[in-house]
């Protein structure tokens, strides 16, 4: 009794299964192609088996699922049993296709001949009574084979199933040359990526990419880059593709057994003849693996491995692909590195010579200032002499003439002047004067105090104010009060200047935490016309004035004066754009830096006016 579906015969098949041909020869893809022939050989009432041939092993590839099919296959064992013989022996030993009229009976003694295999009735009374047979060649060589089964093929059917095995054939040699070729585009495009990507490319995310690509192009589901380090003789893990278990926890650094340093060859191997822990490996799901050694030059430089879930072995071609692949991402890794190293050796010269650049500016400054030191000495002992004597005569002078008029403007214009100059050679006597700095537990209050009343005698301008505040009461600190004074004196001077039409000098005193520990700060802060640009970058030098009259050595001396205390000094513009706030710092330690220059010779011996 037939249970199939009627099944055409004579043109009527012919014209059916050429459809079917027509439609796989549009395949573009190995697994479409296979899809195609077995539901368009399905739809004509055939029960269809294609098997591929895998380095002589014949393997399912497309199945109907016909219960008594199925069942003949439980039968044998299964897919991954018996199944491959069965193949061998319907297409191994067959050149053309072939007939089999009563396919349970020649089942049933085949099973006989393999030894006592039993095929369960329901299998065999299920199944189509007849089969056609026909092995499929790919240019020359044998791919597999098509067994399509009906209750009613007959003789004349044969050459029609020939004819469409031919065909597919050359469907599918056009689908393998279409897969390689993608995967040459591929490889292609990739080796390009790698090669043009500069040095500084992200190449963590460039080499996930790239063992994607290479995933794809050797048909891998998973694929882990290796770098060989030659300092330690270690293959360290750099990216993995497509998987994540503890397989590659274990191996994200390895090195090899004593007396086999490198791997030199390719192997590719079902994960049980691996030379690791394959027990870990295959706990990842993997049956096959390839491991590349890449090398350049014939020098080391990492490891690519290939893992694969399907049971298909690596083929030559494969391996191949993903040493190319492989030497290329070596050779970007090892650009970036020398990329990297290069980049550092650079930072670090360019550190040294900005020290050395350094250095040489201050024994330059430190001569500057030593020589300079030695002449305003001289120059203080030779001014100061003839001032003293311009200084009485003047006196003197006024007290026997009583100028008024014309001669009482010269007579204060020549006092003026010999003041200026007094304060000139002060400056400069302050300037190169070796410190002793002696730190003392002093109350700040009257320090500042005395500094705003020595400031307020200095400065002409009546329409400038000086006011003080202290937030809080301050603790006796260690300072030198003179010199403090002497600092805040020039910076209150500074500021009363900067304002010519008169204005407000706040200073303020505050302890405030800093560096770790309670600084004394002080501010001076006025309204005035503000620094310039060149007068930030070069205020602390000596000589730097924007003023007529200036010396341009008080911000030098009080530099020194901060510098001795181990302090800071800052100068920043107001909030509010008028105006200059200079901040003093003051650490609580009684520690001191050595604040003289060279001492000056031969000593001053005049006394300030
Ligand atoms: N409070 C301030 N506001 C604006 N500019 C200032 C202030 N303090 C100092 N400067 C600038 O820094 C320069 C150097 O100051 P300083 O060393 O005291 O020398 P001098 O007062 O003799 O010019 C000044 O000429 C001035 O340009
Ligand atoms: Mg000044």
């Amino acid at each position: 009794m037939s249970r199939s579906k009627a099944l055409l015969h004579g043109d009527g098949l012919l014209t059916a299964v050429t459809d079917v041909a027509l439609a796989v020869q549009r395949t573009r893809s190995i697994k479409e192609l296979i899809a195609t022939t077995g539901h368009g050989l399905e739809a004509l009432g055939l029960q269809v088996a294609l098997v591929s041939l895998d380095r002589g092993v014949f393997g399912m590839r497309y199945l109907s699922a016909h219960p008594g099919v199925l069942g003949v296959l439980r039968g044998f064992g299964g897919d991954a049993g018996r199944w491959p013989l069965l193949a061998g022996t319907l297409f191994g030993t067959n050149a053309g296709p072939m007939l089999i009229t009563d396919m349970p009976a020649a089942l049933q003694e085949y099973a006989e001949a393999l030894g006592g295999t039993q095929l369960t009735s329901d299998a065999l009374t299920q199944m189509p009574k007849a089969a056609i047979t026909s092995p499929l060649h790919v240019g020359g060589a044998q791919w597999g084979g098509l067994v399509v089964l009906h209750d009613d093929l007959r003789d004349d059917d044969v050459s029609i199933f020939r004819l469409f095995t031919l065909q597919l054939g050359t469907a599918l040699e056009v689908c393998t040359g279409f897969e390689r070729l993608e995967r040459r585009t591929a490889e292609l495009e990739l080796v390009h990526e790698l090669a043009v990507s500069g040095a500084q490319a992200d190449y963590a995310a460039l080499c996930h990419r790239a063992l994607g690509t290479v995933a794809r192009t050797t048909q891998s589901d998973a694929t882990i880059f290796h770098r060989y380090n030659t300092d330690t003789d270690e293959y360290l893990m750099v990216e993995a593709f497509g998987t994540s278990g503890p397989a590659v926890g274990k191996y994200q650094r390895f090195s090899l057994p004593p007396g086999q340093p490198v791997l030199v060859a390719p192997l590719a191997v079902p994960v049980a003849k691996l030379p690791v822990d394959s027990a870990l490996v295959a706990g990842e799901g993997f049956l096959h693996m390839a491991v590349v050694p890449l090398t350049i030059e014939g020098k080391p430089v990492g490891l690519l491995t290939l893992g694969r879930r399907r049971d298909a072995g690596f083929e030559d071609p494969e391996v191949r692909s993903a040493e190319i692949l492989g030497v290329q991402m070596a050779a970007l890794l090892e650009r970036a590195r020398l990329y990297d190293e290069s980049g550092r050796l650079y930072a670090d010269l360019k550190k040294s010579y900005d020290e050395l650049g350094r250095t040489q500016q201050e024994l330059v400054r430190h001569e500057k200032l030593a020589a300079l030191g030695e002449l305003a000495a001289v120059m203080a002992h030779e001014v100061r002499n003839p001032l003293g004597v311009i200084f009485n005569s003047l006196t003197t002078l006024k007290r026997l003439l009583k100028p008024t008029g014309d001669s009482e403007m010269l007579l204060n214009m020549v006092g003026e002047e010999a003041d200026r100059l007094n304060r000139i050679v002060g400056d400069l006597l302050d300037f190169v004067r070796p410190y002793e700095l002696v730190k003392k537990a002093n109350a700040v209050e009257p320090i500042i105090a005395n500094a705003v009343d020595a400031a307020a005698q200095s400065t002409l301008n009546a329409n400038v104010r000086v006011l003080t505040e202290f937030p809080r009461e301050l603790p006796p600190f260690p300072l030198d009060a003179h010199l403090l004074k002497q600092a805040l004196v020039n910076l209150i001077v500074n500021a009363a200047q900067a304002m010519p039409r008169g204005g407000t000098v706040m200073v303020e005193a505050t302890l405030e935490p800093h560096q770790g520990g309670t600084w004394l700060c002080v501010r001076v802060r006025d309204e005035g016309v503000g620094l310039t640009q060149r007068a930030t970058e070069k205020m602390f030098q000596p000589f730097f004035t924007t003023k007529a009259t200036g010396t341009g050595l008080g911000l030098a001396v009080v530099k020194r004066i901060v510098d001795a205390h181990m302090g800071e000094i800052t100068a920043r513009a107001n909030e509010d754009g008028h105006g200059t706030t200079f901040t003093v710092r003051f650490p609580p330690t009684h520690e001191t830096r050595a604040g003289s220059l060279t001492p000056p010779k031969p000593s001053p011996s005049v006394p300030r006016r």
